[in-house]
């Protein structure tokens, strides 16, 4: 049995990523300060999977405290989630972003080097790509200058992982993750934004369930189709799925290089609108409404070319848009009954 320790393992898509590590026959560890998550999370697997993963408290940007873990325990592989996340705030406070995303990676690949440990799957997104040329984009465009710190830290974890993965240490792969939505099927986890969401998903919901008064769409004069941004949005769970696939991939050696980078998303753009529809078709709540100004830093429209995902991991996201919005309402209406 292979060990992988997972950081942030308690957040968003890292605690439905250990549900599938676990019933994929991964043992876990999780290391998480708790900063934008909750321990909660980890009674929740339990349930979900019929396993407690190993759980540690500890701030991994801390480099004795990251080399602790090492030191008490045997790990195989890493997947690499804990960072500050937020676009916002990351354009207020850089240098903290910098520290912290930068810091955390690098911690982790130096007690790798220190122990031996082969194999990272890092957490990316498509805000290195910033606004395409054209759509679906692919891994061969290039990555554009970063519209935020956060987009930024994302793009030099990848650069840092291309340099170290050279002289063949350790091998890494880097998932680009488009618009992650959704909860798991038993609404036992799911997103937890910590006060007023950025994201459309949470407010969405917020707003369906009377916590927020009402949506604003960000701008409706684009040039798309209906005029609302285009993002190409990806159920957690299938997001989750490929960490598992990529983590098989590197334990079996069939990575063609020591660092490989795929899109994750379905390969379909959806807009602002189309999720208000679809929330409204599945839940059947009416959503209240308008339309504002655009949001400073969007892109137009971004979606995936899966193509090298597909053929390369054997990948594919299943879930369609109105699972999406369903098992996001099914998660809302959980937690406030809990
Ligand atoms: N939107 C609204 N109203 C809201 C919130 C969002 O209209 O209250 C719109 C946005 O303008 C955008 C779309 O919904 O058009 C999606 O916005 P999100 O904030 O949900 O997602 P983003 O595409 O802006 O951000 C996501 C991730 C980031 C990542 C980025 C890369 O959350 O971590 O994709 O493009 F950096």
């Amino acid at each position: 049995m292979k060990t992988i320790l997972v950081t942030g393992g308690t957040g968003y898509i890292g605690s439905h990523t250990v549900v599938e590590l676990q019933t994929s026959g991964y043992d876990v560890i999780i290391a998480d300060n708790l900063s934008n998550s909750s321990a909660d999370v980890i009674d929740k697997i339990e349930q979900i999977t019929g396993k407690r993963p190993i759980f540690i408290k500890v701030d991994l940007s801390d480099s004795e405290q990251a080399a602790s873990i090492f030191d008490k325990y045997s790990i195989d592989g890493i997947i690499n989630f804990a960072a500050f996340k937020a676009v916002g705030e990351s354009c207020q406070k850089p240098i903290e972003y910098y520290r912290n995303n930068l810091q955390i990676a690098l911690n982790m690949l130096e007690n790798m080097k220190r122990k031996g440990i082969k194999y990272f799957v890092q957490s990316s997104s498509c805000t290195v790509y910033g606004e395409p040329d054209s759509n679906p984009i692919n891994e061969q465009c290039p990555t554009k200058f970063a519209v935020s710190p956060y987009g930024n830290t994302k793009q030099m974890v990848e650069d840092m992982l291309h340099f170290i993965t050279q002289s063949g240490e350790i091998k890494a792969i880097a998932l680009r993750y488009f618009n992650p939505i959704g909860a798991h099927s038993t609404a036992l986890i799911g997103e937890l934004p910590n006060g007023v969401p950025n994201n459309l998903m949470p407010y969405i919901t917020q707003t369906a369930a009377g916590i927020r008064k009402q949506l604003t769409v960000f701008g409706n004069d684009y040039p798309t189709p209906d005029g609302t941004c285009i993002r190409d949005y990806i159920h957690v769970v299938d997001l989750a799925k490929a960490h598992v696939v990529a983590m098989d991939r590197l334990f079996e050696g069939r990575n063609k290089k020591n660092f490989e980078y795929f899109n994750i998303g379905t390969g379909v753009g959806f807009s602002v609108l189309d999720i208000i529809k679809s929330f409204e078709k599945t839940t059947g709540v009416k959503l209240n409404y308008v339309f504002g100004q655009r949001r400073e830093g969007d892109v137009v429209q971004i979606w995936a070319d899966t193509s090298l995902a597909e053929n390369e991991l054997g990948w594919k996201a299943n879930m369609s848009l109105d699972q999406m919005t369903l098992s996001a309402w099914r998660w809302q209406q959980q937690m406030q009954k809990s």
